[in-house]
Formats: C-alpha cells, sequence, structure tokens
C-alpha cells in the first residue's frame, strides 16, 4: 500500500441535481436538510461555497428531460417520490453558483439527444466564460421515454444506436471548440479598431449522416475551450464511448465492490487502445460517507437518516434507468434468472456485474441499508479515511463521486472530519493546482484538453472563412 501509485492524491465531487430527491428518497424530510430550497439560489451559493471549502473538484450536476413511467407503467410513483421531479435546469443553476465561487468545478450533464450539437457546445462555451475555465460537460444519451416525448425525438432502437449517434454530435462540437477559432482570432485592437482577425475565424462544414453544422462559431474560446468531457455509461458500448472521449468516468456498480475490479481494468484497456494512458482518464467510483467525530456518532447518524430513506423510491429510480423491475418477480428468485426471464443480457443492466448467487430480495435488500450499498463509508475521520484508502487502491480508482444524506450536512461532514485526515495522510490537496477545472484535475498548465484526445485532433483543421 505505500508503493507509488497508491500515493495518488485522490479526488472527490459532490452529486448533486436539482431537485428534491436525486437518490435520497425520503431524505428531504429530516429536519436539518435543506434540499427543499433547491430553487432557491441561495441554497445554490451556500452548498457550492462548502463544497469549494471542501476543496472538491466540483459541484457534479446531474439531470433528466422526462419523468419516469416505468414504475407499474404511470407517472405516479416518480411524482410521489419526487423522483427527479420537479427538476430545474442545472446550466443555469450553474451559472448562478460560477458567480458564488472561484475554483470549484461546474460539472454539468446534458443530454446530446435533445438538442443540436451547435446550440449545447455554445451553452458550455458560455458557461466555461462565465466561470472562467471550471466547466465539465457530463455527456448522456437520455434515457426516459417521456424525454423523447417531450422533445418529439423519435425512441431510439437501442442505447448503442444513441452512443454511435453521440460520436458524431461529439466530433460537431469538438470541431467548433476547437478548430473554428484560431488562438488570437479575437483581436480586439484599439488602434485598428478590429475585434476579429476574419483570416482567423473558420466554418466548420460539417456534412454528416445525422448532423449538418456550417459554423463558424460565434463565440470567442474560452479558457478551457472543450469543457472537461464527464461520462457515466457502463455498459459495454457506454464504456467505449467514455474510454473514447472522457477525461473523466464516473463508474457505478450495484453490486459487490469486487465488481469494480473488472469494470475499472477493462475502462482502462479500452482507453489505452484509443491511444490513452493511464495519466489522460480519471476514474471516480460513487460513494457516500456518514461521518461524524468518531465512529460512534457516525453510526448514530447513520442510523437516524436511515429512518428517513425510502427505499422503494431508489428500487423505481433504478428501474428507470435500468428497466428491470424486481417487484415482479418471487424474492427467492436468483437475480441473474430474474435478468434473463427478462430479456436482459447481462450488458444492457447498467448495473449489471452482479454476484452470480444473489436473490432479488438480497438485491432489493440491498437499499434498505446503506451499508449494503458499496462504496459506503460509516465512521469517525480515521476508519472512513483507512477505508477510502483501502477501495482507491485496491480498484485503481482516483476518487469518488459523493452522495449526500442530508444538505448541506453531508458535504460539511467531509470538509470537517475527512478533509483533514486525507490531507494529513498526503492522499488531499491542500489548495487547489490551478484556476480552470482541468489544471485542478490533472494538474497545472492542462486548462486544455490533452493533445492526444480526439478533439485536439480539430486544431488547425480548418483553414478556409
Ligand atoms: C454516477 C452516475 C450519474 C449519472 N447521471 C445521469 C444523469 O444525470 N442523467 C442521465 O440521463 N443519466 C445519468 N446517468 C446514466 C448514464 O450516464 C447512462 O446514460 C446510462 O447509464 C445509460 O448508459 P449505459 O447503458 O452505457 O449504462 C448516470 C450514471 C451514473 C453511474
Amino acid at each position: 500500500m505505500s508503493d507509488a501509485p497508491s500515493k495518488r492524491a485522490l479526488h472527490f465531487s459532490l452529486l448533486t441535481m436539482p431537485t428534491l430527491a436525486h437518490n435520497d428518497y425520503g431524505m428531504w424530510r429530516h429536519p436539518e436538510n435543506r434540499k427543499a430550497r433547491f430553487d432557491d439560489p441561495e441554497f445554490w451559493a451556500d452548498l457550492a461555497r462548502i463544497t469549494e471549502e471542501a476543496k472538491m473538484d466540483s459541484l457534479f450536476m446531474a439531470d433528466g428531460l422526462g419523468i419516469a413511467d416505468s414504475f407499474g407503467g404511470s407517472f405516479d410513483v416518480a411524482l410521489r417520490e419526487g423522483m427527479h421531479v420537479p427538476v430545474i435546469d442545472p446550466g443555469l443553476v450553474a451559472a448562478s453558483v460560477a458567480a458564488a465561487t472561484t475554483h470549484l468545478g461546474l460539472a454539468i450533464t446534458a443530454a446530446s439527444t435533445y438538442d443540436p450539437p451547435f446550440s449545447l457546445s455554445r451553452r458550455m462555451a458560455t458557461l466555461d466564460h462565465l466561470s472562467d475555465g471550471r466547466v465539465g460537460w457530463n455527456v448522456v444519451t437520455g434515457f426516459l421515454k417521456n424525454g423523447d416525448d417531450n422533445y418529439g425525438v423519435p425512441p431510439a432502437s437501442s442505447s448503442a444506436q444513441r452512443y454511435d449517434t453521440t460520436e458524431e454530435f461529439m466530433d460537431v462540437c469538438y470541431k467548433l471548440w476547437e478548430g473554428s477559432w484560431e488562438e488570437d482570432a479575437y483581436v480586439l485592437d484599439r488602434n485598428s479598431a478590429v475585434v476579429i482577425d476574419p483570416a482567423k475565424v473558420h466554418r466548420i462544414d460539417h456534412v454528416g449522416e445525422h448532423y449538418r453544422c456550417s459554423g463558424p462559431a460565434l463565440w470567442h474560446p474560452s479558457p478551457q475551450r472543450t469543457p472537461v468531457i464527464l461520462q457515466a455509461g457502463m455498459s459495454e458500448r457506454g464504456r467505449l464511448f467514455g474510454a473514447k472521449h472522457a477525461e473523466v468516468i464516473f463508474a457505478a456498480t450495484m453490486a459487490e465492490p469486487a465488481a469494480y475490479t473488472d469494470l475499472i481494468a477493462d475502462i482502462r484497456a479500452k482507453a489505452a487502445s484509443f491511444g490513452r494512458g493511464r495519466e489522460d482518464l480519471k476514474i471516480m467510483g460513487l460513494a457516500g460517507i456518514i461521518t461524524g467525530e468518531d465512529d460512534a456518532a457516525a453510526e448514530r447518524k447513520a442510523a437516524e437518516y436511515e429512518k428517513w430513506f425510502r427505499p422503494d423510491g431508489f428500487i423505481a429510480h433504478l428501474n428507470a434507468a435500468n428497466g428491470f423491475n424486481p417487484m415482479a418477480h418471487d424474492r427467492e428468485e436468483l437475480l441473474l434468472e430474474a435478468l434473463r426471464t427478462d430479456g436482459f443480457k447481462r450488458d444492457d443492466f447498467t448495473n449489471s456485474i452482479q454476484r452470480a448467487d444473489i436473490t432479488v430480495g438480497e438485491y432489493m435488500d440491498k437499499f434498505k441499508e446503506f451499508r449494503a450499498t458499496p462504496g459506503t463509508f460509516i465512521g469517525g475521520p480515521q476508519k472512513v479515511a483507512d477505508e477510502i484508502e483501502e477501495f482507491v487502491d485496491r480498484f485503481d480508482l482516483d476518487g469518488f463521486l459523493l452522495r449526500s444524506y442530508s444538505y448541506p450536512a453531508s458535504v460539511r461532514d467531509f470538509r470537517d472530519y475527512i478533509m483533514p485526515e486525507l490531507q494529513r495522510r498526503g492522499r488531499y490537496r491542500t489548495d487547489y493546482e490551478g484556476t480552470t477545472l482541468r489544471e485542478n484535475l490533472f494538474g497545472a498548465g492542462h486548462a486544455r484538453i490533452a493533445a492526444n484526445h480526439r478533439a485536439a485532433g480539430f486544431r488547425g483543421a480548418f483553414t478556409g472563412s
């Protein structure tokens, strides 16, 4: 455990969503939880400031553009549980957070399916300008039928097909971000009165199978140009996409922690096949920390939080994401059998890698107790720091995307108890490394996307006007 790789500094981001219940169903009722104020900019400013004091990489904003109706065939469960509804626009929330912070990254989820690449890339560039280079884009393709219906797009025949289309979407964005404006095109020369040098701004003239976009980009290059690309798809096709495009991958499994071994090795091997090294891609696990001044205080807190949690909401959430409804099966049935009966192949199932002998009942029971979910750390600073170090070193992770149980108490607890302990062990930053999100992930001097990333291939690719 003392060899060089195990001493890598760890990265944390805060998983959240501008909605009442994200994966913390029922918790909004807890007397100290302020998440019910998710539509108040002061709530976000306060949360973001604490997250920045905790020196996390970013506030990671999830999003969904439809209401889940797959559980029982109606919106009822989603509405009753407040499952990602009401939800407001995370990109606009991020703009207000940018004004309240100076270092914290803003990782925004946006689906490639519901916007043309021109408008999405413009929105990201705007946020990158407003935040002085702190924006990340969590690339998702959207999987809710109601989302498709809201935007009038035909349902994709498969998630793999959406990823195929998104490949072209990414290229259009990269062309606009990296290739359309040369570095010194925006001259703002007071003497000659020239604002932009026409010779240095180029059309991209993209004509592809799914998109047409002439350009040039309407905006001048932002500090990072291409926002940090993040991704969290866990299917075979999703991993391939992430390995090629993502600079940060959020790897999640509801199965045994050991499932991370194959998952992480597979993603890293896929990245290598695109010529990307260990240092080009950060992989974060999904975790939750319940802590306090000592183990006993943390245990009391966990027991208290569990009283408010509603596991049925979480099961319905997973059903919306992966299509599997465990309630339709006997508790005694083997999970893999149940998946097979429902026509799932292992790779179809978002949280696919399950212990072969787990039953449907055991699978559901995992959600009743926080500690049964892989990556849940409950204890005082020493115990949690020990477990975190052991976990990341064992699975070759770079850090974690952290769930919250109570807002902003969970982040405050991380700041007050876990951050100092990890710093003492030399496993966590004592200050931000740079001003942009990419520098804080990859080190000073790395504000722009790596030269071996596909996006960089579009630098200097266009010369005409
Ligand atoms: C930690 C994490 C966060 C996610 N956040 C979102 C989100 O905000 N919006 C969304 O549509 N999908 C989200 N997803 C879903 C995935 O990004 C992906 O779209 C989904 O798993 C389907 O892709 P797959 O079939 O490759 O797994 C998230 C997944 C994980 C693991």
